[in-house]
């Protein structure tokens, strides 16, 4: 053995492979590096300009016009004055942040219809005692309400004590004097900072009484902080009217709904009572209110009073002066909010909004990780790195860590950069939860790239569907999921089959980290805890187990979905088809055995005695092997069932072959001969149909793993990356061979030279960088790198000048030696420099096997004479060929040059010789040759043949 080219001691460990996957990958980080800048710069980008944003609002909150108003007031009334901040001295913007440490205190009011709204005869009311609507216009329409109960004497007793009769006197003390009437509003309640907006929204406070006798309209002063205000009072009648049950009123108060009435007839009522069974001793009242907040269910809305207060004191004092007496009072002086400290107003922008734009960072991944793997699937590296041995676990484990590490420190180097700056979203949530949920989130994102990598060939289609999804999935999340969150009456089941989309768990993840961080923000507390798990509206830890889950269930099925991919088997871009084969099998099966019966009495009848003699020789073999064959293929056949009603097509039938240690077997054919498919099925790439084959007693059906080990492929296409050099191909293709340390510099060093792309730094160039023949000689390199004592080449001096081929012809002439070698060519030349046999393989068989020059004397039975004259000759010198040989054949004709072809048996050289010296001396001859027959025209003949015989058949 050649000792420059150690060979590999056996197969490489897990360790290795592992190893010399991660020097690849690294070295093809390094130079991806732009890309890598690129995406890392973008969540730098999004949180830079979160937080000028960020900037802009706190700067407009900070300013005078949102921070609590001041004055300066003369407190001791000496002339100095004091600068007094407070809610008094504050526009409506102000007032927010103020703090209120002694609330003013408000009497309780009854919510009023608005004067043209009030109930009044209309056409729907059942209602006999209701006024005409033309009281609207005097603004005079009484205050209707409803009444029912299960005793009507009882609810008519009630109903006289309901509403007082005296007027109001001596308001000096508006609030205590207040007190004592029925008061009532037609303002709608709002988030004010603690001020009834009765007051001050300039229309009249009214005061509820059973009959307005001199319908008297009051100014009365009221006192407010430091601030003295004229309110108007005014008087309003309260009509109660009986119902006969519940849902009368119900059907009442709904027909006069201002916006629920179809009609758009208005009539709204005051308020309504159902003292269902109430008697002397027990209570028992149902009131109607209407609250004008309807959006309070909405989530982050802060709630706000109700005017409902007033309304069970009106009933309540009404029953107990039923039962104890007129001299009894239930009084409700006034209500009161609880205090509360200055806030500084805040908005956190990051957290509000960005629920969308950190999923988009955090999916930004998705479609590099599936890129990266769809690119080594399009160009077969996949392949190329199992074919020459590395494993699919390695692969994984590398594939995925690697995966791994790139995703924690980007998503890492985001969370750091956005707690740096600042952001509430990062600074107020729990890191422990970020951390378990991004880490969850990016492990699902990797698997989901595996398991889509499967279904993509074409990094093209695999990038826009990768980015749509990114673009697409978080948009429907923002608007559709974001939507039904919010929204509390949708049923949380939906809410979690919709999560199980992973984009939409991401966002709701991001959403929810979000909602605590505003409100954290907003009240001044922390964000989300551990403990606010358990909140109800919390959709984190159903997000978390939906994703561990998820990543659970789709790992083995995205590792299943690509060992079927990069396997090859049945082949790669449906991994369904693997099922679907499983399904069709015994069907096909049935079929092909039919077809098979026929066809091989035809082929038995046809072939020839070298194949018949290779087929014992396999036989025998297989009965007694011997190891100094290295592959011996038995009776192999491809079918490929026909489509669409089109016939099978058998791409290789029955083909035998044993090929001892150090041969070079040259397969010849025209195109689409069935070359192609033999040489996959033998390095595993499609299964045969039937028929095996055995390299170094391995056979391709089962043993293939152990096969690669010490096979190599050159493949027709280059496989190569073209980020790395040539000089990375070998080292990485060495180690997977096992070698290690000086040995590998060495032999790659060696490799190098010996296909000539060691000098002139081309070793350390980028491939994309390389010429076609470059390429092709790294390509035959690879194959050779490790001595494996198995070689395929298909096609390995496709497309390379005379100088390139002539220096690979030499590579591969040295490279022969020691190890079986099964070469396709289209090129004569190369098959007779390079193989020791050479076999004609047409129409998926083979029609001659024997070396080049055996098959020379099979097939060459004449020579071929040429000669050319001026085109008036032409017959003269026809005339003279058949006089020499009475059975030549005219094969070619132009323009005075003409070949003919003259079976051997019939001519002797020197009779032709001296048969054209006569003939010169006649006619003037250009120029004139005769030659043995070539390889080439005894490809051309057997392929002739061949078709010919599949023509008669
Ligand atoms: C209804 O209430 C009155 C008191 O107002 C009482 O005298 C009468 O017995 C009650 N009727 C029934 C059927 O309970
Ligand atoms: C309740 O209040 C709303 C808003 O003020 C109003 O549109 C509606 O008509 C009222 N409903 C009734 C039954 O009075
Ligand atoms: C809630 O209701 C108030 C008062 O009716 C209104 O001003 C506010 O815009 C509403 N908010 C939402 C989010 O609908
Ligand atoms: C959540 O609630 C469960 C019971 O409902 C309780 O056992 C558990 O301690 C709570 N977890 C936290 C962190 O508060």
């Amino acid at each position: 053995m050649d000792s420059s080219s150690p060979r590999s001691s056996g197969p490489a460990s897990f360790l290795t492979q592992t190893d010399a996957f991660l020097r690849k990958n690294l070295v093809f980080q390094i130079r991806n590096r732009k890309l890598t800048i690129r995406i890392i710069i973008y969540p730098v980008i999004i949180c830079v300009l979160l937080s000028v944003l960020q900037w802009a609002i706190n700067s407009e909150l900070d300013s005078p016009k949102y921070k609590c108003g001041c004055r300066c007031v003369d407190t001791n009334g000496n002339g100095s004055c004091e600068n007094v901040c407070g809610i008094q001295y504050s526009t409506s913007d102000q007032a927010d942040s103020c703090a209120i440490p002694n609330p003013e205190e408000w009497p309780a009011l009854l919510q009023v219809p608005r004067p043209e709204y009030r109930a009044a005869e209309v056409d729907f009311s059942t209602f006999t005692d209701l006024p005409n609507k033309s009281c609207r216009d005097a603004q005079s329409c009484p205050a209707a309400v409803l009444l029912t109960g299960g005793n009507r004497s009882l609810v008519d007793s009630l109903a006289l004590d309901l509403f007082t009769s005296s007027s109001p006197s001596n308001l000096l003390n508006y609030l205590s004097n207040l007190s004592n009437f029925i008061t009532g509003t037609d303002t709608v309640t709002r988030e004010t900072e603690f001020i009834e907006p009765a007051f001050f929204s300039g229309r009249p406070v009214y005061i509820v009484q059973p009959e307005c006798r001199q319908n008297y309209t009051l100014t009365i002063p009221i006192q407010i902080a430091t601030a003295t205000f004229q309110q108007e009072l005014k008087c309003i009648q309260a009509l109660p009217l009986w119902c006969r049950s519940s849902s009368e009123i119900n059907n009442e108060l709904f027909k006069g709904y201002r916006l629920g009435n179809t009609e758009g007839v208005i009539n709204e009522i005051m308020g309504a009572y159902d003292f269902l069974n109430s008697n002397e001793k027990s209570f028992n009242v149902i009131i109607w209110y209407n609250s004008t907040y309807k959006n309070a269910s909405m989530r982050g809305t802060p709630p706000a009073l109700m005017r409902v207060s007033r309304s069970l004191n009106v009933v309540s004092n009404a029953y107990l002066q039923f039962v104890k007496g007129a001299d009894s009072k239930m009084q409700l002086e006034f209500t009161k909010e609880m205090p509360k400290p200055a806030n500084r107003l805040s908005l956190d922008f990051s957290s509000l909004l960005s629920a969308l734009f950190f999923q988009w960072i955090v999916e930004l991944l998705f479609p590099v990780m599936l890129i990266y793997l769809v690119y080594e699937k399009q160009h077969k590296l996949r392949i190329m790195m199992k074919m020459h041995g590395l494993q699919d676990g390695p692969y994984w484990i590398i594939s995925y860590v690697y995966f791994l590490f790139l995703s924690s420190a980007y998503v890492l180097s985001f969370v750091i950069l956005g707690s740096v700056i600042g952001l509430k979203f990062f600074t107020l949530n729990d890191y422990s939860i970020q951390f378990v949920f991004y880490f969850t989130s990016i492990n699902l994102q990797i698997v989901l790239a595996f398991l889509t990598a499967a279904f993509f060939s074409n990094v093209k289609t695999a990038e826009v569907i990768g980015y749509l999804y990114i673009f697409g999935s978080s948009i429907m999340a923002g608007y559709l999921l974001h939507f039904f969150v919010e929204d509390t009456s949708f049923p949380g089941k939906w809410l979690l089959v919709m999560e199980i989309i992973p984009a939409f768990s991401l966002y709701r993840g991001l959403y929810e980290f979000g909602q605590y961080s505003f409100n954290g923000d907003q009240m001044g507390t922390s964000g989300m805890r551990w403990g606010d798990l358990n909140d109800s509206l919390n959709g984190m830890r159903d997000v978390l187990t939906i994703i561990v889950i998820e990543w659970l269930v789709l790992l083995p099925v995205a590792y299943y979905l690509n060992q079927g991919a990069s396997l090859g088997r049945g082949i790669s871009n449906n991994p369904l088809f693997s099922l679907q084969c499983f399904l069709m099998k015994t069907p096909s099966n049935q079929r092909f055995n039919i077809r098979r019966q026929g066809s091989k009495e035809v082929s038995v009848d046809m072939e020839k005695p070298d194949i018949i003699k290779e087929r014992k020789m396999v036989e025998q073999l297989l009965l007694e092997p011997d190891t100094s064959y290295a592959i011996i293929c038995d009776n192999l056949k491809k079918v490929y069932p026909g489509k669409d009603g089109n016939q099978d097509k058998f791409a290789v039938q029955g083909l035998s072959l044993a090929l001892p240690r150090g041969e070079c077997f040259g397969l010849l054919g025209p195109n689409g001969a069935g070359k192609t498919t033999f040489i996959n099925m033998m390095i595993g790439l499609i299964a045969p149909t039937s028929g095996n084959a055995f390299v170094r007693g391995f056979n391709i059906q089962n043993d293939m793993d152990k096969i690669y080990s010490s096979m190599s492929v050159c493949p027709q296409n280059d496989m190569l990356w073209e980020m790395l050099t040539g000089r990375e191909h070998l080292l990485f293709y060495g180690r997977l061979k096992n070698l290690k340390g000086s040995a590998l510099m060495l032999t790659v060093e060696e490799s190098l030279k010996s296909v000539n792309l060691f000098h002139g730094g081309v070793a350390d160039k980028q491939v994309k960088k390389y010429s076609g023949g470059m390429k092709r000689r790294l390509s035959v390199a690879i194959s050779l790198i490790g001595d494996p004592e198995v070689v395929y080449m298909d096609e390995p001096s496709t497309g390379l000048d005379p100088a390139s081929r002539k220096k690979l012809w030499n590579v591969l002439k040295h490279a022969k030696q020691n190890r079986a070698t099964i070469l396709t060519t289209h090129s004569m030349e190369e098959a007779e420099f390079l193989c020791d046999r050479l076999g004609i393989f047409v129409d998926g068989s083979l029609q001659c096997i024997g070396n080049p020059r055996e098959l020379k004397a099979r097939y060459g039975e004449s020579y071929i004479f040429t000669m050319t004259t001026s085109p008036d000759d032409e017959q003269e010198v026809e005339n003279l060929v058949f006089t020499v040989s009475p059975n030549a054949k005219k094969i070619y004709q132009i323009s005075g040059t003409q070949k003919f072809e003259l079976p051997k048996q019939e001519v002797r050289i020197a009779d032709v010789f001296s048969a054209v010296g006569n003939f010169k001396s006649k006619v003037s001859v250009r120029a004139w040759g005769l030659a043995d027959t070539t390889m080439e025209d005894v490809f051309i003949k057997v392929a002739k043949r061949a078709e010919l015989f599949d023509k008669l058949s």
